[in-house]
């Protein structure tokens, strides 16, 4: 079996094995409890792309479920660096995931485990040029996740059962709400265009902050676009002259259509187009700079 088909070289607890040799006891935490924390990091030319902020988000997310944090001073850097060289892709993403650990079930924090430690990569494809051109649909929904979504948790059943519900419709992303307020995708950040100013709910709890937040608000400032970071309606959302969505594997995505309707003129609008060419030149840059 090829790299491709078998899932590659992952690495588990300190080895580099095959994925289909890699093997994790049912009595771990992550699968009884979902109880652990993940990030995606994309790779380009070999250089995973924002390193540091995306290192920070996992030392918050660890911290915020009282796990200590596994790996010190460059030790991620190096698991993921080693992890990349292992295959044949120069741009990957790579999947970190750290759970509780192995223990007798019981709800309560076992005593002294080591926590599981997995990575995993794979092929980071080109985001497919018709979504960029055509843009893509979504479906509104009430979040009916737990509030602590500023972690970055493998416990994702509110946002697999949300981002079915889009796939069910036909959509490639929901928009939530809570309390009236926009909220995020199932596994994106979501943009308002208003006014030629770039909005987003402030990253609270209720969200997870992507570390497209704060590169998008880099680009923004860059093109002279006004960024604002707070509470945005519905009523915002529904009256918005354009839509878009973030996420690591997505790169900046503009929604053209949500609950079947044209999001202002129903294609990709002039702001998308604008961060869209910024994001693929600090991608660029990403690449040179390694
Ligand atoms: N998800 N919000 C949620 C709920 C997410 O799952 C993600 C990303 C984001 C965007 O964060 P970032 O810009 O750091 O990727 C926001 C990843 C890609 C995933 O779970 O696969």
């Amino acid at each position: 079996m090829g790299a491709d088909s078998s899932g590659g070289i992952v690495y588990l607890n300190g080895e580099f094995l095959p994925a289909a040799e890699a093997r994790v006891p049912v009595l771990d935490r992550g699968f009884i409890f979902g109880d652990g924390v993940y990030e995606v990091v994309p790779v380009y030319g070999r250089a995973p792309f924002r390193w540091d902020q995306h290192r920070a988000r996992l030392a918050r997310s660890l911290s915020r479920i009282r796990i200590a944090d596994p790996m010190e001073g460059e030790g991620w850097r190096e698991l993921v660096d080693a992890l990349v060289a292992r295959h044949p892709w120069d741009d990957q993403f790579v999947y970190l995931q750290v759970t509780r650990g192995v223990a007798r079930r019981d709800h309560a924090f076992p005593a002294d485990v080591a926590p599981t430690v997995f990575a995993m990569s794979s092929p980071l494809a080109p985001v497919p040029a018709e979504l960029v051109e055509r843009g893509v649909a979504a479906i509104t929904l009430p979040d009916e996740r737990w509030l602590n979504c500023d972690v970055k948790s493998t416990s994702l059943l509110g946002n697999v059962l949300a981002k079915q519900a889009a796939v069910d419709a036909g959509a490639f992303e929901c928009v939530m709400f809570r309390d009236g307020l926009l909220t995020e995708g199932a596994s994106s950040n979501i943009w308002v265009v208003s006014e030629g100013r770039v909005l987003a709910p402030p990253p609270d709890r209720r969200i997870l902050r992507g570390v497209r937040y704060e590169l998008l608000e880099s680009l923004a400032t860059d093109e002279g676009l006004p960024f604002e970071l707070r509470p945005v309606t519905r009523a915002e959302v529904d009256a918005a002259d354009e839509l878009m969505l973030t996420s690591a594997t997505r790169e900046v995505l503009p929604i053209t259509r949500l609950d079947g309707r044209p999001v202002g003129g129903g294609t990709p609008g002039p702001v998308f187009r604008r961060l869209h060419a910024a994001y693929q030149r600090a991608k660029a840059a990403g690449r040179a700079a390694r």
